[in-house]
């Protein structure tokens, strides 16, 4: 445990170096400590440096991971996990400018989530002077690709295809189309990226699959009618970094109006005593369990909140949503952690009520621990 003396001085390092750094937000060391080691055990745990991949993860699951980890490491500014680039699986195939199609397989979501964890490994290079360009590259090969996936027949408004197999339109990939779009218009690489990300909101829109309260369903039947599916919270999250994105790209800010109608719903509807609660977590023995996929949608949901307020940049949106970024943080730390400091599936129950350990669930901790760093109380 960290005595609350050095938290206040560490406070007071953070601030003093953010005034030094206007572009960087404060940092609560307190909370990367805790981020630091939860990730130390994710990799002591589950990580094989031989085949770079996670034991008990999967493609787009362990993408998330690097990615978080080196969130992680730009926001302490240290370089615990500085190999994990090049060895992670979906770094080997950047390095090796690999045929991507055989990474990902058709997955038109699996293969959004490795760029944005490419663009992030690439941030880290680049900030420590590295070569970043395999990482940026490859992410900008995967995306071409993806941006062939869109429906130009026009069915539903377009959209982008959950897979290569062409039979579904759902919320993510094109939540993620949107988010890599944008992005990629931020960071000024041109060509379709700012189009691409508009005519990705101008179907979201218009899709219906937001419903009436203001959260978004899985995706479209074949009539193009929302499914009605469950609202995942990972939806909740990406489409509002894809929006805030989007507004610092345009300076449109009532994109940051739609996108805190789905933040405010996800507070208010997919929680149980103010903490995230998935519909799959269940702290009663015996009770549902969260599938492979679902284990990690909450700390996605914490990650793009926020990459929303780093693009948002708007110290009353930051306030708005402190309190709850801390609430999480502090629910992952105190009831979701086991004694090996591996954090569960379940958030919202004291003892880890009900938790599966995975790679997956670890990992989304650690994102509700940078988050929370960056935007949480200190
Ligand atoms: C964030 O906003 C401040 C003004 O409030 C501005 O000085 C700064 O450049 C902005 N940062 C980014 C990354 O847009």
């Amino acid at each position: 445990m960290i005595l609350p003396s050095f938290i206040a001085l560490a406070c007071a390092a953070a601030a003093a170096l953010s005034s030094a750094l206007p572009l960087e937000k404060r940092q609560c060391q307190a909370t990367l400590n805790t981020a630091v080691a939860v990730s130390q055990s994710l990799q002591s745990h589950y990580f094989v440096a031989s085949s770079g991949m996670y034991t008990g993860g999967s493609l787009w699951t362990d993408a998330n991971a690097v990615e978080d980890l080196h969130n992680l490491m730009l926001a302490t500014g240290t370089n615990e996990f500085a190999d994990l680039g090049a060895q992670s699986w979906i770094g080997r195939n950047a390095l090796n400018n690999a045929n991507w199609d055989n990474v990902y397989n058709g997955a038109n979501d699996d293969a959004l989530w490795i760029v944005l964890a490419l663009w992030k490994v690439g941030d880290y290079k680049a900030a420590r002077g590295q070569d970043s360009s395999p990482y940026f590259n490859a992410g900008k090969t995967i995306y071409n690709s993806i941006a062939g996936q869109w429906d130009f027949s026009g069915k539903c408004g377009g959209g982008i295809w959950w897979n290569t197999q062409q039979t579904y339109k759902n919320a993510i990939t094109s939540e993620l189309f949107l988010l890599t779009s944008a992005e990629g218009s931020v960071r000024g690489y041109g060509g379709d990226y700012l189009a691409n990300a508009q005519k990705t909101w101008t179907f979201l829109k218009n899709s219906g699959m937001r419903n009436s309260d203001g959260l978004w369903n899985d995706g479209l039947t074949d009539s193009c009618a929302n499914n009605g599916q469950e609202t995942w919270t990972y939806n909740q999250g990406v489409i509002a970094a894809g929006l805030a994105s989007l507004y610092a790209a345009t300076g449109d800010a009532s994109l940051l109006t739609e996108a805190e109608i789905t933040l405010d719903a996800t507070i208010r509807l997919k929680t149980q005593n103010g903490i995230l609660k998935e519909s799959c977590d269940d702290a009663v023995a015996g009770g549902a369990v969260c599938n492979q996929d679902q284990q990690i949608f909450k700390g996605l949901w914490m990650k793009h909140l926020q990459y929303y307020l780093d693009r948002a940049n708007d110290s009353a949106r930051t306030a708005k949503y402190s309190s709850f970024i801390g609430a999480q943080e502090s629910a992952v730390y105190h009831y979701g952690t086991n004694s090996e400091n591996v954090v569960g599936s379940v958030w919202y129950a004291g003892s880890q009520g009900g938790s599966v350990f995975t790679p997956k669930t670890d990992s989304s901790g650690i994102a509700a621990h940078v988050a929370a760093a960056k935007y949480g109380p200190c």
